[in-house]
């Protein structure tokens, strides 16, 4: 079975289902590249029932997890969250109006496991507005390259993954087995870098004026690359060898 409708993620929750629970080697690299979490606002997008929500607001972050299945959000609003700042939200992040959401600018934006099911430019537009100029967006994804063939299709190419991160001053990456942690974020003109597919950092030269034209021609693929739809990915289904806590879960094995 294919996940490409709110109603299938949804009978996914209701039934119990979870996804891969999240574990220091993912979580720790994460909390030193974002530092102190206190005082600083976090959304995450495609939150599903908030186990990454609030692994980040035990870092510290105020966050807002939001899915568009329900049944998500019921199961996220049942966690624990005594001495934490933590809030959920039914809303779909392609279709739903980011007004209606409490705050409109975030300082960290994640989207862990649903990057590959969301028409990806449109996100990034979304997610570009909602961020603060010195945001960080957190993509984790599985990399398709890593997965079985009839998989591939629930983590990003490295044509993704290219498009992904053009326009960005700084882009830095860890992998996790088949999952790949990407951070973005823009800084100032003369502390740009970029890095290669590998993850490797490249600094960029510092300008005396101007961004020059290699980030000039980043900056204009960006531009024109915001707003292209491209079609929707679809999701094989699985068991999930990384999930022992969320028994009786039909889950796919690399999510
Ligand atoms: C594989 S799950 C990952 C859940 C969670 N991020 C985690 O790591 O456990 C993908 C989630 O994306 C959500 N999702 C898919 N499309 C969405 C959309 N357009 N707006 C909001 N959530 C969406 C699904 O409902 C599902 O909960």
């Amino acid at each position: 079975m294919a996940y490409t409708t709110r109603d299938q993620w949804h009978e996914h929750y209701a039934e119990g289902g979870g996804w891969r629970p999240v574990r220091p080697e993912e979580l720790d690299p994460l909390a030193a590249r974002l530092g102190p979490g206190a005082g600083r606002r976090l959304l995450d997008v495609g939150c599903g029932d908030g186990g990454y929500a609030a692994s980040l607001a035990g870092l510290g972050f105020t966050v807002l997890g939001v899915d568009y299945a329900a049944s998500a959000i019921e199961a996220a609003r049942a966690r624990p969250s005594a001495g934490v700042e933590l809030g959920f939200q039914v809303f779909d992040i392609e279709q739903d109006d980011p007004a209606t959401l409490p705050d409109d600018t975030f300082d960290v934006i994640t989207v862990r496991l649903v990057l590959a099911f969301l028409d990806q430019p449109r996100f990034l537009g979304t997610a570009r507005r909602l961020l603060a100029p010195t945001g960080q967006l957190v993509v984790t994804t599985p990399l398709a390259e890593r997965l079985p063939a009839e998989r591939q299709d629930i983590g990003l190419t490295a044509d993704d993954l290219a498009v992904l991160q053009t326009g960005w001053s700084r882009v830095e990456t860890y992998d996790v087995d088949t999952l790949r942690v990407i951070t973005l974020s823009d800084t100032p003109t003369d502390q740009r870098t970029v890095s290669d597919l590998s993850g490797k950092l490249i600094a960029m030269p510092a300008p005396n004026t101007s961004p020059g034209p290699a980030m000039d021609e980043l900056d204009s693929a960006r531009a024109e690359h915001h707003g292209r739809p491209e079609p929707l990915l679809t999701f094989p289904e699985g068991d999930d060898p990384d999930g022992p806590d969320l028994p009786d879960v039909e889950e796919p094995e690399e999510v």
